[in-house]
């Protein structure tokens, strides 16, 4: 079975660690990321000061030992792949390529692909704010049948072709562009990338395993010891390229729907579906955001939770927590039975807020006058919200030590949750995990309700 974790809202929910405390607490043989590339940033904190952001490794392959699966429907920069493996050696001492395996259908990144993500952000009329990774020119590409991918990598003269007509196709495109006036102050020069790309495209083709995934996939299902998988989500509900508030969102299906097609499984193969939300919001790039706090608060919340981008080191925009986005993030997967919740980030409560009550938002205003506990897309048409006070979650305590009593208090978070999501049918959620810190290990486990 092939247990799925994913984010609830526009990423950055700690899915990474979260995951690892899965892996650990169930054994899973298997790990798998299944969508999305290097736009992803999942931050692992191993203690004693070994930190590392993994951005296309499903985070649990930093263990070592265990099989790590990248799927179809993945997008993979050669030298940001080559670059992260080199640092999980050097400083977890972990050989991700002995257990890894890549999908023959992955996309391959190049450097023009990046090069048009500058493009495409300097012309936008209304701009997306993409981490410009090359991500929406190298699935746009793929849906136009005209990028690399993986398998080209596999044989030399299948690459040198492939690769050829890339880059005819970007430099024909590129004409139309005063190209040195976009890259002013971008620390990008095409040729020193394209060095890098061929490098690492050498060193893909002698070190990574790239395989046909679905038999792969079914192969490894149908052994009892290794027929468990845990996929690793990338990005959130709301940035999904079909269910999310399109266009600002990336370009794969971040949904559990993407889970399918990205491996290759089918319905008889998912098992259970966990979500990973923080008891704030938190974005990053343009569109609308819709609960965002006083920037006072704002700036607290940046400050305590570590709120910048993994990939970009943007400051990510902070908001109150939002229940008309969970209860979409759960409804529109109800075909999956009961979504496994984990609260993440409990222990994130600015001390100077300690005696103020939280906001959180209940229902949304819309254009037409209407009010609504339900999302409605695109969220541009809501002109406001309507928030309920909620009372701190947090004390002058270290959740982390994970005291019994201390750790009952962010019982008045959960307890909200049920509370203002309680119209939904029966089990269609249920809080299982709350995290409590950045690190591995640093979570509780919520008694049944
Ligand atoms: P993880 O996996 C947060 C956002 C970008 C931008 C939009 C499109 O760490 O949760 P793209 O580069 O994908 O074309 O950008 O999507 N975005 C993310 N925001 N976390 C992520 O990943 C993201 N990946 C993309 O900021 O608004
Ligand atoms: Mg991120």
């Amino acid at each position: 079975m092939v247990d799925v974790l994913l984010g609830l809202q526009w990423g950055d929910e700690g899915k990474g660690a979260r995951t690892l405390d899965l892996i650990m607490r169930d054994d899973y043989p298997v790990t798998v990321r299944y969508n999305g590339g290097p736009n992803a940033g999942h931050s692992l904190d191993f203690g004693n000061g070994k930190t590392i952001a993994v951005h296309v490794t499903p985070s649990a392959a930093t263990l070592g030992g265990i099989i790590s699966l990248m799927g179809n429907d993945m997008v993979v920069d050669p030298y940001g792949f080559y670059t992260e493996a080199r640092d999980i050696l050097r400083i977890l001492g972990v050989d991700i390529t002995n257990n890894s395996f890549l999908s023959r259908e992955a996309g391959i990144i190049s450097p023009y692909q990046r090069l048009f993500d500058f493009i495409e952000e300097s012309i936008a009329f209304e701009k997306i704010g993409t981490t410009g990774k090359g991500i929406a020119a190298t699935y746009g590409g793929y849906r136009e049948r005209k990028i690399v991918r993986a398998c080209d990598v596999v044989d030399k003269d299948n690459f040198r072709i492939a690769n050829q007509h890339m880059i005819q196709r970007m430099q024909t495109y590129a004409k139309n562009f005063d190209i040195p006036k976009i890259l002013e102050g971008k620390n990008f020069d095409l040729e020193a990338e394209m060095v890098k790309y061929y490098h690492a495209i050498e060193w893909m083709h002698q070190n990574i395993k790239i395989v046909d995934m679905n038999k792969k996939v079914q192969d490894l299902l149908r052994h009892r010891k290794t027929s468990k998988f845990l996929a690793e989500g990338a990005q959130g509900v709301l940035l999904d390229i079909n269910h999310g508030d399109y266009p600002y969102v990336t370009s794969s299906n971040t949904c559990a729907f993407g889970v399918f097609n990205g491996l290759g499984i089918g319905h008889k193969q998912f098992g259970k579906l966990y979500g990973v939300t923080k008891p704030y919001n938190t974005k990053v790039g343009g569109g609308e955001f819709i609960c965002e706090m006083s920037t006072d608060r704002e700036l607290l919340f940046q400050r305590d939770g570590n709120e910048k981008g993994a990939s970009t080191g943007r400051p990510r925009m902070c908001g109150y927590p939002d229940m008309v986005v969970l209860r979409h993030a759960i409804t529109i997967h109800r075909g999956f039975g009961p979504m496994h919740i984990i609260v993440s980030k409990a222990d994130i409560y600015p001390s100077e807020l300690l005696d103020k009550p939280m906001l959180a938002v209940v229902a949304h205003k819309h254009r037409d006058g209407s009010i609504s506990k339900e999302l409605r897309l695109p969220l541009k048409d809501i002109v406001g919200v309507v928030t309920k006070e909620i009372a701190p979650w947090q004390a002058k305590y270290d959740l982390r030590k994970h005291n019994e009593n201390d750790c009952k208090l962010f019982d008045n978070f959960l307890n909200f949750v049920y509370e203002e999501l309680s119209d939904l049918p029966k089990n269609s959620f249920v809080i299982d995990i709350v995290g409590t810190g950045p690190q591995i290990g640093q979570y509780y486990e919520q008694p049944k309700r």
